[in-house]
């Protein structure tokens, strides 16, 4: 016998995006301060960040809620309305139980299915794919994917491996069905054996990372997903209205745009007053560049998230 299937979509796409930052300003100076081993030319140069934003009381899932908030807004889809809740996060608040469901409630959402993703900086990516085949297999309707973490709980600040990068944040979207196709293939994958190169230390609870290793990795990989990406799209590079990597280090962000070599691209470079805020970053710097103007309506956008794991997620999306 054969089971019956639900009917299913020609297509997905966004609806609508959101972002929360917190509004306490962290400054190189002010890292310098508390007494870190390094100096603003050498995060300026080396990394390319001035500022980033640092959670006080709020947690990670505060910070969910209202990144969540203004996608629902946006997207002209109401809670009521949302079936499936899916939380990209590295930087949960407990191992039991996973966030999305309280999230939800929170919202007023009843009742959905709803898990985390653990991608790391991927995680987005990962979201935004597993929603949209989620919906195109006819199992949800509308998606609510959220990039939350409060880095700052599981970081040494006074590292100054990790201590001058991470940062806090979130941001969301709302992704559902579409008469056409606003959300292209995903080309992800993953490097297992190099999983050690970031790792949370179990005894300090802190994140640790060789850097040289994943600035190899993501330098010499990344390039080749983001083409891919827009390959498998049918989308030319030269017909993107912006790309979004993950905002890990201005340098890796500058080569990776160099590989792509869009003539028409606006290069996402949030990292520069934001830091890196790992599964955040896409969805901030998305919601930021739509904020502002830069991306008209139905352009096409390149995101390429890459991070822990190690994993790596690129795809093209229409902007909503
Ligand atoms: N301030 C000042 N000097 C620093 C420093 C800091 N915070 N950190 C390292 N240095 C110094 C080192 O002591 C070393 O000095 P030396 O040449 O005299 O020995 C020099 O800078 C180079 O150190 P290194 O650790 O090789 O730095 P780097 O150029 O590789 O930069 C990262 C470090 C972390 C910024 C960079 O490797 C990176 O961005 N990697 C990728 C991170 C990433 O993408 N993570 C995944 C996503 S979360």
């Amino acid at each position: 016998m054969a089971l019956t299937i639900a009917p299913r979509p020609a297509g997905t796409r966004i609806a609508g995006l959101g972002h929360y930052q917190p509004p306490t300003i962290v400054t190189n100076s002010d890292i310098i301060a508390r007494g870190v081993d390094t100096n603003d030319e050498w995060i300026r140069s080396r990394v390319g960040i001035t500022e980033r934003r640092f959670a006080m009381d709020e947690t990670m899932l505060d910070m969910a809620e209202v990144a969540s908030s203004k996608a629902l807004a946006n997207s002209g889809i109401g809670a009521a309305d949302i079936d499936l809740v899916i939380l990209a996060t590295c930087t949960g608040q407990q191992q039991v139980p996973g966030g999305a469901a309280t999230l939800a409630a929170r919202l007023g959402i009843q009742t959905p299915g709803a898990y985390d993703v653990n991608a790391a900086c991927a995680g987005f990516v990962y979201a935004v794919a597993s929603a949209s085949n989620a919906v195109l297999a006819g199992d949800a309707h509308n998606v609510l994917v959220v990039g939350s973490e409060k880095l700052t709980d599981y970081v040494d600040l006074f590292d100054r491996g990790t201590g001058i990068i991470f940062a806090d944040g979130a941001g969301a979207a709302v992704v559902t069905a579409s008469d056409k196709a606003g959300i292209g293939p995903v080309v992800w994958g993953s490097d297992g054996d190099n999983a050690a190169a970031i790792i949370t230390d179990r005894e300090s609870n802190t994140l640790r990372q060789e850097g040289q290793t994943v600035y190899r990795w993501a330098t010499s990989t990344m390039g080749g997903v983001a083409l891919e990406a827009c390959k498998r799209a049918g989308v030319s590079p030269d017909e993107l209205a912006a790309f979004i990597p993950h905002q890990a280090n201005l340098r890796i962000i500058d080569l990776i745009a160099k590989k792509l070599d869009s003539a028409s691209a606006v290069i996402a470079r949030d990292i520069v007053t934001s830091g890196n805020t790992s599964s955040a970053s896409i969805p901030i710097a998305l919601s930021k560049m739509l904020e502002r103007g830069e991306i008209a309506s139905g352009a096409p956008i390149l995101l390429v998230g890459f991070g822990a794991g190690l994993t790596y997620a690129g795809q093209v999306v229409l902007a909503p």
